[in-house]
């Protein structure tokens, strides 16, 4: 609709070639802005500043004739969109007109292009059918140099296998590398498994303010200005945008020591970080990768002391998972397959960002810290039942369970304090039958401290009362008799 338009208005009023400026406002200015910085507030790639127009103008002539699409990076931002071919409807003076234009407009300074070049990039890619992409016009056409997102960056590589980000200054590093890119990137490690890397640089931040920095991993990394840990990503997993995480910190103007930290255990590799405050209005790389940028957190928070319940895909649990968010910062994921509560956590409760809308892609994992994986599969013989979950007047939940004749209750609230965070669960057998047995936990190492007392793992204590507690192989299961009632505290250590 809007190349007809478009059209309609170049047929009633012919515009000659040297009429750069108005046939930019024609053909180039609904999406790059009639300033040259981007329509719709900088959604669309700028011209006006932009490496892709400076230099060798046989790229932008090339973009232009033939269109663009996939990731292209301008300025330190990355654009996923496409732009349409344009040679079909431009003749070779007025291309020649528009990027003269544009190579000389808000501050750009470059040569101007003559319909002669513009007519000898037509012939030579006379053949080329599709959009361009911005890797292949790279190879061909690289852009002249432009100004490191970081200064006097310098990169050394350590090897050695890790699952956690290691203590590097306790390693050998190789050798110093510079790299003039300016950008953190693992290209020229050397190695693609079991290695590590540690990058030293500064970052200028052009004002004052709070910063916020984006990264992800694969597996781990970190970022310190000044020596002040701003954001990490720890353990081994992919570099999807699942495990990305922000970091803020104020800053003031000028030049600030820039650390970064990261490790590759096995598999795929990468590293993507990107930053964004006063001055920098826009996440800009600083990578040579960017971070996929997922929608801003929607945190699910308890409100007024009551708790919070969320009901959607949680990541280590099953799908039908009932996740419940307790004043006090405790938060649990309750399995309506296994029938029991798989994951117990301390802090932020959940990010319901990606689900907001729909039921997006994918699990969401736990927002907090010290997740701890009960277990992952049934708790109770197989004829047991799902009967749903009560919330009390503060919100705690009591799930239940048909067994047979019986009614299992399965009760949680929150217990001890911010600084030492504690669940109560009360276990009580309703009704005749015959005792049952609940898997409490399995796979966590199990501790004996004393009938009454276990360590769970690395993080956890539980105390029981009014029930035995059995540890069979890592397993560990409660035995419950008709009428009886149990009594857990599980507390972080
Ligand atoms: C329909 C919207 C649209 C129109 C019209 C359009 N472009 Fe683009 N242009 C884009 C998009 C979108 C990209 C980035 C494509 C991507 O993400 O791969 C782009 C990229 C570019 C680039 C490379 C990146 C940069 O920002 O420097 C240049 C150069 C460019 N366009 C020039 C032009 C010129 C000159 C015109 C007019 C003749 C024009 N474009 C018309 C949407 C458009």
């Amino acid at each position: 609709m809007l190349r007809t338009a478009l059209f309609a208005s170049l047929c009633a009023v012919p515009l000659h070639a040297q009429d750069g400026g108005q046939l930019f406002t024609l053909y180039c200015s609904a999406c790059h802005g009639p300033d040259g910085k981007g329509a719709t507030g900088g959604a669309f790639p700028p011209l006006a500043g932009s490496p892709w127009v400076a230099g060798d103008a046989t790229r932008a002539v090339k973009v232009v004739l033939h269109g663009l699409h996939g990731e292209v990076e301008v300025d330190g931002r990355t654009f996923n969109l496409e732009m349409p071919p344009q040679g079909g409807v431009l003749p070779d003076d007025q291309i020649a007109a528009i990027l003269t234009h544009v190579r000389s407009s808000w501050g750009n300074k470059e040569q101007p292009v003559t319909p002669e070049f513009v007519k000898a990039t037509r012939d030579a890619t006379a053949d080329r059918k599709t959009q361009w992409t911005a890797e292949e016009l790279l190879k061909l056409h690289p852009l002249t140099a432009t100004k490191p997102p970081i200064a006097n960056l310098l990169s050394q590589v350590y090897q050695g296998e890790w699952q956690k980000l290691p203590d590097f200054s306790t390693l050998k590093p190789g050798n110093v590398e510079e790299e003039h890119s300016g950008k953190i990137s693992i290209a020229k490690a050397g190695f693609n498994e079991s290695f590590g890397m540690v990058w030293q640089g500064d970052l200028t931040a052009p004002e004052a303010g709070e910063f916020r920095f984006r990264l992800d991993a694969d597996d781990g990394a970190r970022v310190l200005l000044d020596d002040k840990e701003v954001v990490k990503v720890d353990g081994t997993g992919p570099m999807d945008g699942s495990r990305g995480k922000e970091g803020k910190i104020e800053l003031t103007a000028g030049a600030h020591k820039l650390r970064v930290e990261y490790f590759e255990f096995h598999g795929q590799e990468g590293i993507a970080l990107s930053w964004r405050g006063p001055g920098i209005p826009s996440w800009r790389n600083l990578s040579d990768k960017p971070p996929k940028v997922g929608p801003d957190p929607i945190p699910v928070e308890p409100q007024n002391g009551r708790a919070v319940v969320y009901r959607n895909f949680i990541a280590g649990t099953t799908p039908r998972a009932i996740g419940i968010g307790f004043p006090g910062g405790v938060n649990l994921a309750y399995s309506a397959d296994n029938l029991t509560a798989e994951l117990i956590w301390t802090g932020a409760f959940m990010d319901a960002s990606r689900h907001w809308v729909e039921r997006g892609q994918g699990d969401q994992p736990p927002a907090g810290e010290n997740v701890v994986k009960l277990s992952g599969s049934p708790s109770l013989p197989k004829d047991a039942r799902f009967r749903g979950y009560k919330l009390d007047p503060t919100g705690n939940p009591t799930f239940s369970v048909q067994i047979d004749k019986q009614i299992l209750l399965d009760s949680w609230k929150p217990a001890g304090s911010a600084q030492s965070p504690a669940f109560l669960r009360t276990l009580s057998l309703k009704g005749q039958g015959s005792p049952v047995e609940f898997l409490l936990s399995e796979k966590l190492p199990v501790q004996k401290a004393s009938d009454k007392e276990f360590g769970l793992g690395n993080d956890l204590s539980l105390q029981a009362e009014g029930a035995t507690l059995e540890n069979r192989d890592s397993k560990l299961v409660l035995k419950l008799a008709p009428g009886q009632t149990a009594t857990l505290t599980y507390r972080w250590k």
